[in-house]
């Protein structure tokens, strides 16, 4: 314990030194979460976020691409990511020429590209979105059909959602793939009246199984309106930590997944970065325009 609080108290002072600010996912423990982040949010809010910041340091504690993202946006300012191998297997599961052999197999359909991927795929795309908007994205386009990419299962779930056809690709949450209906089941038989909420990068079998399924935000909203006796996040484990110290009336029944990208952030290279000012993240010239373009069309996307 007394470990954290040095580490928080050195940090806090860092910040105010290098004028620097922190961001944080939701899945960032709550030790970040909670005590030195001064931003929180799902991948929409932090993007938003982003687009207003002051200092002249930011701090992502999330995973690469979100620092790609704030980059994008702030492209005069230090980004840094206290662990630059913090990736993400959607994001990983995808290149460049991959998209533009889509676009080749599917001419005039437009490209919608979950933010959980590369500056360079954000370069080939025509709009992206997360989990919280992919709805309102998809829609707006008004066409009957998109290339929906990398998740398969975003993909599938929002085509069920909107009954636009959808050509995806195969990557997957490393996190989310592994919930199975027969699990959510069981636990529903376990422990009677809970209510369940899936993140969409979940099979759209699991998310039938849910009571509500949408981005982190969308379920702290979920929380907060329904103040559920018991809940279930189908997620990642953080969520449910973050969300029980702000509700302890709730109960919070696990199963929950790590992701191991997000756990690479830790108080102490959070501390670290500050005082290195590394890792920075730096964007090559050539994407900068292309990928800023396809995250600035979804941020102009009420
Ligand atoms: P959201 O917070 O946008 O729902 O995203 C979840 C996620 O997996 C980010 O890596
Ligand atoms: Fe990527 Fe899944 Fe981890 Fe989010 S939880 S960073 S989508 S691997």
């Amino acid at each position: 314990e007394r470990l954290f609080a040095d580490d928080i108290e050195a940090i806090l002072e860092l910040k105010r030194k290098h004028n620097a600010v922190i961001l944080a996912h939701n899945y960032q423990t709550p030790e970040i979460f909670h005590c030195v982040s001064d931003i929180r949010g799902d991948s929409l809010a932090l993007a938003r976020e982003a687009q207003n910041l002051e200092q002249d340091v930011i701090i992502m504690a999330g995973v690469h691409f979100m620092a790609e993202t704030v980059k994008l946006l702030n492209p005069t300012k230090t980004v840094l990511i206290p662990d630059a191998l913090a990736g993400c297997s959607l994001a990983e599961g995808i290149t460049a020429e991959n998209v533009r052999t889509l676009r080749k197999r599917h001419p005039g359909v437009p490209v919608v590209t979950y933010v959980n991927s590369s500056a360079a795929v954000k370069a080939e795309t025509d709009v992206c979105c997360t989990s919280g908007n992919a709805r309102r994205v998809v829609e707006s386009l008004g066409v009957p059909e998109v290339i929906m990419i990398p998740d398969e299962f975003l993909a599938r779930n929002i085509e069920r959602e909107t009954g636009i056809k959808m050509h995806t690709w195969s990557a997957r949450c490393e996190v989310h793939e592994r919930f199975t209906p027969q699990e959510i089941r069981q636990y529903r038989r376990m422990h009677g009246p809970l209510h369940i909420i899936a993140h969409p990068e979940c099979s759209p079998d699991v998310v039938a199984e849910a009571d509500h399924a949408g981005s982190t935000a969308s379920m702290m909203d979920y929380i907060a309106e329904h103040k559920p006796e018991k809940v279930m996040l189908i997620t990642e484990c953080s969520m449910s930590d973050n969300l029980a110290a702000m509700h302890p009336q709730t109960d919070f029944i696990r199963p929950c997944n790590l992701c191991p990208h997000m756990k690479r952030i830790t108080l102490k290279n959070i501390r670290q970065a500050l005082e290195t000012m590394s890792t920075e993240v730096t964007i090559p010239a050539e994407l900068q325009e292309p990928a800023r373009r396809s995250v600035e069309r979804m941020l102009a996307i009420k």
